[in-house]
């Protein structure tokens, strides 16, 4: 059996909160597809202004980013030891955006992940190719690399998101997803390698969740677009729900 449980986490990127997910937190939450479940992890990764109001209203919260080193002269950043005081559980590591517009490395990203795991922070660390990687064949090459020198010892979570099906409305097929999924998973240490969760993203909807969730290896997703879109999400929560035990069960 499985450990794995779902986790469904809805990266809101440079946008607010939808309305909705700040409301009902503490009444009936059962309006509320952002609020914390039973079966399934749901978080959200608010902008750092956001973080405070949606802690409050009693969301599971991570941060987007977080720079590796406590305090000092880094202009605009917040270090993951800040983030944990305001109260992040979850941090995204080495976003493509982050990688795309900031110039991550991979050794910045394993230096955010190992600092993340120090302040008991839990990382989840994004990887994927770009059009032109998957066009050239060498989709399996790049995840590879960018496996290499991750705390993968550790217990954090490995997103995929192909570049190239990020808010494109392009989704990676079950099949191929599931491929990189198990490819991922043959490269984590084997006493991690059942345990770990793997995250698909990339134009994650309603319409083609249970599809992607279905897959063995696809542990949950990292939502962007459909995330903001309360009853979109609530949709893809509730179809989560209905296969986590199917899940947990057959790994
Ligand atoms: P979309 O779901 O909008 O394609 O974004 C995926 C993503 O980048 C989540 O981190």
């Amino acid at each position: 059996m499985s450990s794995r449980k779902f986790l469904l986490a809805a990266n809101w990127k440079m946008n607010p909160p939808p309305a909705a997910a700040l409301e009902n937190a503490h009444g009936d939450r059962s309006k509320n597809p952002y609020h914390p479940h039973a079966d399934i992890d749901v978080v959200v990764f608010p902008t750092f202004l956001d973080l405070q109001r949606c802690i409050d209203a009693g969301l599971i919260v991570g941060a987007q980013c977080g720079h590796p080193e406590a305090t000092g002269a880094h202009t605009g950043d917040v270090s993951m030891a800040m983030l944990k005081t305001a109260g992040c559980r979850y941090v995204l590591c080495g976003h493509s955006e982050r990688r795309k517009d900031h110039h991550e490395t991979d050794a910045d990203v394993a230096a955010q992940a190992i600092a993340a795991l120090e302040q008991k922070i839990h990382p989840i660390i994004c990887i994927g190719e770009t059009l032109e990687e998957r066009e050239k064949g060498q989709a399996q090459i790049i995840v590879k690399r960018q496996l290499k020198g991750l705390p993968l010892e550790s217990d954090v979570t490995i997103a995929y998101e192909p570049v190239w099906a990020i808010g494109t409305g392009k989704t990676a097929t079950p099949a191929q997803a599931q491929e990189m999924h198990a490819f991922i998973r043959s490269h984590l240490p084997e006493d991690r390698r059942e345990s770990t969760r793997i995250l698909y993203g990339g134009s994650m909807k309603a319409e083609n969740a249970e599809a992607l969730l279905k897959q063995k290896d696809i542990d949950g997703g990292l939502i962007g677009g459909a995330s903001l879109k309360p009853e979109e999400f609530g949709k893809i929560v509730e179809v989560a729900e209905r296969l986590s035990a199917f899940h947990l069960l057959h790994p």
